[in-house]
């Protein structure tokens, strides 16, 4: 029998995911699509490699066995996996099409939904990918100001720009490489010193676990005011989560241009450039952002109802609420523990477990803690990624699960027998060289 969301009496039999990975091997490079759902961020040997299907917070794998996700397709499933209104919405649209030759009333429509509750989004256009619509922000940063340097700090996609400040930046021109810096975040001193007049653009993630201090983002919105480079927020992960209009909303700064995809379609491919009607007119001839499924309707179709359902029902807050719970207990559970060194951070509706290298290897214990919560059906990477599906049901047997993990992670430890007790392989990082790295200003050492 597959196993459930419960505690199991066994680990998960995981045939039909190993199967398809052996297939997988040769033909499909790096297997995966998305890296953050590839193998290598579950244990190996123990963890589901493909999931079949989904229904409000849980989903079942290809061998049956159903779990709790915490991840919820890395970002996107915001309301849940099945959600009737959104479902509804694609079927309602499928009867009349998909794709057309001309534009469709959705692109107007959605655009008008999007100026309502996105701050100074007074111009709106869509394309599919994160990193579609963070690379026009960036291109047309660079033919508004008329300079070609651009700050950044986060993640923000797979394009030459911005890809070309990681370790992973082979086949790109090092003409393009010279061109990015990333900055390190919440570093106002470090900011002041980069941002010039030779700036076009600085683009960030305008919060991920750390909230910002000091009026970070402010004095960001100053000093690109001072030197007229565009502030650019990347709002994949804080749009439609910390609130519908993500950190301008939140945290009261303008950006010239913001970017979402993410939470906004749940799980449809969505992805939205909004800011200054004077920027984005460069698009009318100067700057050339289409596609040709830019307008595809059933995503359109889905946001639609996705965002009327947020607003309608307030679900930043319930997803803040949920968070804010398991954040508190899992701090806490752990301080009965007596493990100091793991602790669960970051705003409400996005949190995140570290483990800090006092208590051993960070990634063999976030391994040992996910091989736990596995058996006991949770699908878990790290991160709660809340949907408005999580109920109280859902957090009441997380935390059952963590307690008794945290109780078996202490015993290991205890033991010296952490890695001895992973019945696979640990997780590999996540490939994020996303700061103190080809940074400016550079660091005094490599100044001299
Ligand atoms: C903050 C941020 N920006 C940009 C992207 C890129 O989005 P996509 O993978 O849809 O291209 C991601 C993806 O995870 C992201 O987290």
């Amino acid at each position: 029998m597959p196993n459930g969301v419960r505690t199991n009496p066994s680990d998960p039999v995981t045939t039909r995911s190993d199967e398809l990975w052996a297939r997988a091997a040769g033909l499909v490079p790096a297997g995966t699509q998305t890296l953050a759902k590839g193998p290598a961020q579950y244990v190996r040997g123990l963890a589901p490699k493909y999931l079949q299907r989904g229904v409000g917070s849980h989903v079942w794998d290809v061998d049956g066995n159903e779990y709790l996700d915490f991840s919820m397709g890395v970002g996107p499933l915001s309301l849940g996996y099945a959600y009737p209104s959104v479902d509804d919405a694609i079927r309602a649209q499928l009867e009349d099409g998909i794709t057309f030759s001309l534009m469709h009333p959705l692109e107007v429509e959605v655009a008008e939904l999007v100026r309502e509750v996105v701050p100074n989004a007074e111009s709106v256009r869509f394309g599919k990918t994160g990193a579609e619509v963070t690379s026009a922000a960036v291109r047309l940063a660079r033919a508004f100001t008329r300079r070609e340097k651009v700050l950044c700090c986060g993640y923000h996609g797979w394009h030459d720009w911005y890809i070309a400040v990681t370790d992973r930046d082979a086949g790109i021109p090092r003409a393009v490489r010279e061109l990015t810096f990333t900055l390190p975040y919440n570093d106002v001193g470090a900011a002041l010193e980069a941002i010039d007049d030779a700036t076009a653009c600085v683009i960030l993630e305008p919060v991920t676990f750390e909230a910002p201090r000091n009026g970070y983002l402010h004095e960001l919105r100053r000093a690109c005011d001072r030197v007229g480079a565009l502030l650019v927020f990347d709002e994949m992960w804080t749009g439609f989560r910390i609130a519908l209009g993500g950190a301008q909303e939140r945290f009261g700064v303008r950006a010239d241009l913001a970017c979402f995809s993410k939470a906004v379609a749940n799980g449809m491919p969505l992805s939205l450039l909004t800011g200054r009607e004077d920027v984005m007119a460069l698009l009318e001839k100067d700057v050339f952002f289409f596609s040709t499924f830019g307008g595809e309707a059933l995503s359109l179709a889905a946001a639609r109802a996705t965002i009327l359902e947020m607003r309608e029902k307030h679900v930043p807050a319930q997803l803040a609420t949920q968070g804010r719970f398991i954040k508190d207990a899992y701090n806490r559970l752990a301080r009965e523990q007596g493990l100091d060194g793991t602790q669960c951070v970051g705003l409400d509706a996005r949190t995140v477990v570290t483990f800090d290298a006092t208590m051993g290897d960070p990634l063999v214990l976030k391994s040992f803690v996910q091989q736990e919560l596995l058996r006991r059906g949770i699908l878990w990477n790290g991160f709660h990624n809340l949907s408005f599906s999580h109920s109280d049901a859902d957090v009441a047997h997380t935390l059952a699960a963590y307690r008794e993990t945290l109780a078996l992670l202490a015993q290991a430890i205890a033991a010296g027998e952490v890695r001895a007790r992973l019945r696979g392989e640990p997780v590999e990082p996540v490939f994020r060289r996303t700061s103190h790295f080809h940074t400016k200003p550079q660091p005094a050492a490599a100044r001299a």
